[in-house]
């Protein structure tokens, strides 16, 4: 439980909302966000970044609802983005482009063109072709694109193996051994300026000492390059900062990004400017997914709590086996059961928790905590399910920012055949 979600006379509420009220007002699943808790973390950040050359670059894919890039912009946030579509969605919430950075290893030529005509402030370049388009597109459109490269620093996240990216197996970044080569590939192209450096070594990372094993080696190509005459603006230590679902402890934000702040002053750097690009630990505790009991099914094996929302809804239990606390909001005083908690999809794989003990009935409520990053954003149609609703509590007010799809909403762009 976090400060913003916490219990009202037993019963879950978010801020000053009980969840109950929420799920009467707008059915089930429904993913509920506290602005409160959103805003608290990006301070955390900020609080570290106050007085130093360093800002905050929001990785949007986490979470990008609208409403939520808008908390985070008026916050003065940057944003990490993947797509052209993650661009279009900044410019959509007033999000400022100039202070977008565009990372991803195979950008279009039309995403290119895109964030060029919206002049972000750069690109994180992953590979010499993508380098090669990048000035392409630039010498088209008549513009310089600002380049920042990829490294890869060969660093084990310890983390879970899909979404760890900075080891050499990945497809991510430029090989540490070519870094040097492929700056002086970026210098001599006429149609980029280079500006910076950039690592990303994985997500939900609990550990400091991997950050500072990359951020030395991103400091000893920062000062190779130097030596040569490259002298980089920015230095972009990535995202991964992971959160709590379960009994994990990560290091607290503030002292986190202080750490390696005060690790690129201590090697002379403090003069660059350090991005940071988390995702997760901004928003991941900042939200929940609300769902019905539907049936309680007991088995030979096993027990099943079927529940209205599914891998659909939420897919990280599915893909990574991903552990997320599941409350029911007002709890029942009978004895404990052990379920494991699917959803109505027709795959094993749908399920959100597993060997829990609940005391819950048909009809009841249950909040799936830490849902805030790797949700929604992740969620899909499957088995022609609408996708949840999305609310953002602020204080008492409850604001619906994103309705629920309905079916019709779902096969609108497809076409029968003429016979
Ligand atoms: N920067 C880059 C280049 C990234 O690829 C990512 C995430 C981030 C920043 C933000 O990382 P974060 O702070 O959120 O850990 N779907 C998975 C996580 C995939 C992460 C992808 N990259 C999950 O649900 O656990």
């Amino acid at each position: 439980m976090t400060a913003f979600f916490h219990r009202q006379n037993g019963a879950l509420a978010v801020e000053q909302v009980p969840l109950a009220r929420i799920a009467a007002e707008f059915g089930t699943p429904t993913y509920v966000y506290s602005r409160a808790a959103l805003t608290s973390t990006y301070e955390a950040y900020a609080a570290a970044c106050k007085g130093r050359r360093a800002r905050v670059q929001y990785a949007m894919k986490a979470n990008s609802n609208l409403a939520v890039l808008q908390v985070f912009a008026k916050l003065g946030a940057g944003f990490d983005i993947v797509s052209g579509g993650e661009l279009l969605r900044v410019l959509a919430a007033g999000g400022d482009p100039r202070k977008v950075v565009f990372s991803g290893v195979g950008k279009t030529e039309a995403e290119m063109a895109l964030a060029l005509s919206h002049d972000v402030r750069g690109f994180n370049v992953e590979s010499v072709p993508e380098l090669d388009r990048l000035n392409a597109v630039a010498g088209r459109v008549g513009k310089r694109a600002r380049v920042s490269l990829r490294i890869n620093p060969d660093v084990d996240a310890k983390t879970h193996p899909y979404i760890s990216t900075g080891l050499k197996g990945n497809k991510f970044g430029v090989a540490f051994e070519d870094v040097m080569q492929t700056y002086r590939t970026a210098a001599a192209l006429p149609h980029l300026e280079v500006t910076g450096i950039d690592c990303h070594i994985g997500s939900q990372i609990t550990e400091v000492a991997p950050y500072l094993e990359a951020l030395d080696k991103v400091l000893d190509v920062v000062e190779a390059l130097a030596r040569e005459g490259i002298d980089l603006e920015h230095i972009d230590v990535g995202g991964g900062l992971g959160i709590t679902y379960d009994d994990e402890t990560p290091p607290d934000i503030t002292g986190f990004a202080t750490t390696l702040l005060e690790r690129v002053a201590a090697r002379g750097h403090g003069h660059r400017e350090v991005l940071f690009e988390p995702g997760r630990s901004l928003v991941g505790n900042a939200g929940a997914l609300l769902t019905t009991v539907e049936f309680l099914k007991p088995g030979a094996a096993k027990n099943f709590c079927i529940v209205d929302a599914a891998m659909n809804d939420l897919a990280r239990p599915a893909m990574y086996e991903a552990y997320h606390r599941i409350e029911a909001v007002s709890p029942r005083s009978d004895a404990a059961v052990t379920y494991d908690i699917v959803g109505p999809v027709c795959e094993s794989g749908d399920w959100l928790g597993r060997d829990r003990a609940l005391a819950v009935q048909p009809g009841d409520l249950l909040a799936v905590m830490s849902a805030g990053a790797y949700g929604f954003v992740m969620s899909s149609n499957y088995n022609t399910r609408g996708r949840a609703a999305e609310v953002l509590v602020d204080g008492d007010q409850v604001h619906l920012v994103r309705e629920r799809e309905r079916a019709e909403d779902l096969f609108r762009n497809e076409r029968l055949l003429k016979d």
